[in-house]
């Protein structure tokens, strides 16, 4: 077997993608730029094209126009060389349901060209590292969702392939196993492999991605680290919590000038809320914050309990695209009908 790691440099290098279905335009002129060894997040919600454009980049489907090249080879000129280093959970390594989960990746190990005490062992490796060893000798298709989910991601990392494609891997998984998926997400890049992660869960491409690219109808329409994408949002949200609820309206003013913003008071008579950060000042949230509390400090006012929060990728998606990040689903049923 191959071992050899390409950890530095690009992973995937797309640009300007094009593919269209009929008169959809699932990829819209793509760019893409992953660093190899690193999980990278496309975020988008249904229809955005990141199906589209796993199945491009791992030369399953051709694209209409532009380029892409993997680990340096070109998606459409040498498919062979780029098959060799991918796997895509759910299609190359496609998982018996009838046999055990054992049997599945013992025969996928043979394939691989393993013997079958290294094919064994292998197995019994990957099982016990995915908490599969209970139910290694069960038929696959009882197992539950996120087992499933389990299996397939083990078996799509049995030949350790350079580059992984994990097209939703958690969709419909109850939290306790899309944690499970997301701790073998780290150990699989941990291990040197390069994760493209697509995702409809911005907490997800939070939690695992150095990198996003936010989709939306085939086209990529913002990229970089989740704090850089939050801090285009320009905001923070403060929370704060006073002694006395007479003193709120007072607070309230003194936030707002500090601030320079608009301050919410919410339904509890002695909270408040205000966003921070959003007014081009080059005060960073945490110093606009800090100030205003010494403003109520100085008038006598006491704060019983402060936070400062980063907007949330769902703020980031709304900032970005003027509609939630759930609404192309909608808008996919009223093209349907
Ligand atoms: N084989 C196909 N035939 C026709 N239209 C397609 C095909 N595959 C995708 N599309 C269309 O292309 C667009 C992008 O689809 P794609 O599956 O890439 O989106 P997605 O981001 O993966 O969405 P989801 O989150 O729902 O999986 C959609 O409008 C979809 O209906
Ligand atoms: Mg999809």
């Amino acid at each position: 077997m191959i071992m050899s790691r390409r950890t530095t440099g690009l992973a995937i290098e797309a640009e300007g993608l094009r593919r269209s279905f009929g008169k959809t335009r699932a990829l819209d002129g793509i760019d893409l730029r992953v660093p190899a060894g690193t999980v990278y997040g496309l975020l988008g919600p249904n229809g955005a094209g990141k199906t589209t454009a796993v199945r491009v980049l791992a030369t399953l489907l051709r694209p209409d126009g532009g380029r892409a090249r993997v680990f340096g080879h070109d998606v459409v000129e040498e498919a062979d060389a780029v098959r060799s280093r991918v796997s895509l959970t759910g299609q190359y390594a496609s998982v018996d349901e009838d046999l055990t989960g054992a049997e599945n990746l013992v025969l996928l190990g043979r394939l691989l060209g393993l013997r079958k005490p290294a094919a064994r062992e292998r197995a019994e490796r990957l099982l016990a590292a995915f908490g599969l060893t209970e139910a290694s000798g069960r038929q696959v298709k009882k197992y539950s969702g996120g087992m499933r989910r389990r299996i397939d991601i083990a078996a799509s990392i049995l030949n350790t392939p350079d580059l992984l494609f994990l097209d939703e891997p958690t969709t419909g998984l109850d939290p306790r196993s899309r944690n499970q998926v997301w701790e073998i997400v780290r150990a699989v890049v941990s291990h040197g492999t390069t994760v493209l992660l697509t995702t409809q869960y911005l907490d997800e491409a939070d939690q695992l991605a150095g990198r996003i690219a936010v989709v939306d109808h085939g086209k990529v329409i913002a990229e970089g680290t989740p704090g850089e994408l939050k801090s285009s949002v320009g905001s923070g949200t403060v929370h704060l919590r006073l002694r006395d609820p007479a003193q709120r309206p007072e607070a309230e003013k003194l936030l707002g000038a500090a601030l320079g913003v608009a301050v919410q008071p919410e339904a509890d008579p002695v909270a408040l809320t205000a966003r921070v950060g959003g007014d081009g000042s080059d005060l960073v949230a945490s110093e606009q914050a800090a100030r205003a509390l010494g403003d109520l400090a100085r008038a006598g006012i006491v704060v019983d309990d402060f936070s400062l929060g980063q907007p949330s990728l769902d703020e980031v998606f709304l900032a970005l695209t003027d509609h939630p990040a759930a609404d192309e689903r909608d808008d996919q049923m009223e093209a349907a009908r």
